[in-house]
């Protein structure tokens, strides 16, 4: 059995105007009809022949508590204990927290760590993926998925193999882990051929995953724990102790624990994978018309080329006409357009109206 973790915690300002603070991406309605988070938590859901998942375990913030359940609910997915951080100290004590919480009831628990906000359109490639990770996992190894890398991106993670990945998906051990390395260091591990991106996903024993953490980063067990023992349930969810959790160091679980680990293997990844992380990966993962145009909502074009044009709410037209890579979302309250190649610094245009109030 494989205990899913879904991580829902905030962000995605590169998503602007679609994602807000108060409204990640990870709960819009990007794909038809379904939000990733409903997306990601049907992906772990359900049984196979040789495994079964059990409820998926939420962790997120207080602000997300009610959408949260809400979205669940409306996919039709039994959740476990979603449990809420008094604010996010970023995915290291949040996988921690569920890590001390799920092992007190069940000692051998093996989780599955996702994050809500990715793209994994081809469910059974994925649920192939896990199982293949399990041995590794029995015999006590963290387990990554790991993506064929398509250009030197810096904002990711890179698994370092042996040699060249196998090409049949079978897990491999690995000999090192770097987190967002700088665009040189990318390049360089990118023509080597022997790297993978770090998919974000996670495969593991609860209790090794607590033994990694103890060995890389014990500072944050006992903040952690004592918030997880002190929690207090409310309308069935879990709020941990706000004071304790004040006191875990806000970091990454990549920088934590990933990039010092000694039993880390990864299970090469094939299938479609994104981490959605911006318009143009957006634009990327959409289905384009003959002009290379990708269209949401009552969006039209006229000779445009290369673009994306997205309106958010019915009711509301967008047309486009003669443009040429441009990317142009209006929401009810918000409009972006612009330049694809911008598309990164769309954070800034987020920046920039907190700036301005
Ligand atoms: N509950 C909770 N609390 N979730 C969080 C928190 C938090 O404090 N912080 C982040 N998350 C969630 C995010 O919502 C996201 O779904 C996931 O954890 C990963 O966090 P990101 O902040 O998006 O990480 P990243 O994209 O910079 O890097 C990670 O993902 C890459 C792939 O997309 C790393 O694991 C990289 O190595 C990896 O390549
Ligand atoms: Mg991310």
């Amino acid at each position: 059995e494989i205990t899913p973790v879904l991580l829902c915690g905030g962000g995605g300002t590169r998503l602007w105007p679609l994602s807000r603070q108060s409204y990640p991406k990870q709960f819009a309605y990007m794909t038809e009809g379904q939000t990733l988070f409903q997306a990601s938590a049907q992906r772990m859901t359900g049984e196979a022949e040789s495994y079964r998942f059990q409820r998926p375990h939420v962790i997120t913030t207080r602000d997300f508590r009610f959408i949260a359940a809400e979205q669940l609910y409306e996919a039709g997915v039994d959740p476990g204990a979603i449990l809420l951080e008094p604010e996010g100290r970023n995915t290291a004590p949040a996988i921690l927290a569920a890590a001390l919480f799920i092992s007190a009831q069940d000692p051998d628990a093996i989780l599955l760590v996702s994050p809500s906000d990715h793209v994994v359109p081809d469910v059974p490639a994925f649920r192939d993926a896990v199982v293949r990770g399990l041995t590794a996992v029995e015999q006590g190894n963290l387990v990554t998925f790991g993506i064929t890398p398509d250009h030197p991106e810096t904002g990711y993670g890179y698994l370092e193999l042996p040699g060249p990945p196998p090409d049949d998906g079978a897990p491999c051990p690995l000999t090192g882990f770097f987190e967002k390395p700088d665009q040189a260091t990318a390049e360089a591990m990118l023509e080597k051929g022997t790297y993978l991106w770090n998919a974000g996903i996670f495969l593991f024993a609860a209790k090794d995953f607590i033994a990694a953490v103890q060995k890389h980063a014990p500072q944050l067990i006992d903040p952690v724990s004592e918030a997880v023992t002190a929690a207090m349930p409310d309308l069935g969810f879990l709020d941990l102790d706000a004071g304790a959790w004040a006191g875990a160091e806000e970091i990454s679980v990549d920088y934590a624990v990933m990039e010092k680990a000694d039993n880390l293997w990864v299970v090469p990844y094939s299938g479609a994978w994104s981490d959605l992380g911006s318009w143009e990966s957006v634009l990327r993962e959409g289905t384009p018309d003959s002009g290379g145009v990708v269209l949401s909502g009552q969006a039209h074009h006229i000779d445009c080329t290369d673009s994306l044009l997205w309106s958010e709410s019915p009711g509301l037209e967008l047309v486009g006409i003669g443009l040429d890579n441009t990317i142009a979302v209006a929401t009810p309250d918000a409009v972006l357009v612009a330049d694809r190649s911008r598309s990164q610094d769309v954070k800034q245009a987020v920046a920039l109206l907190k700036s301005t109030g």
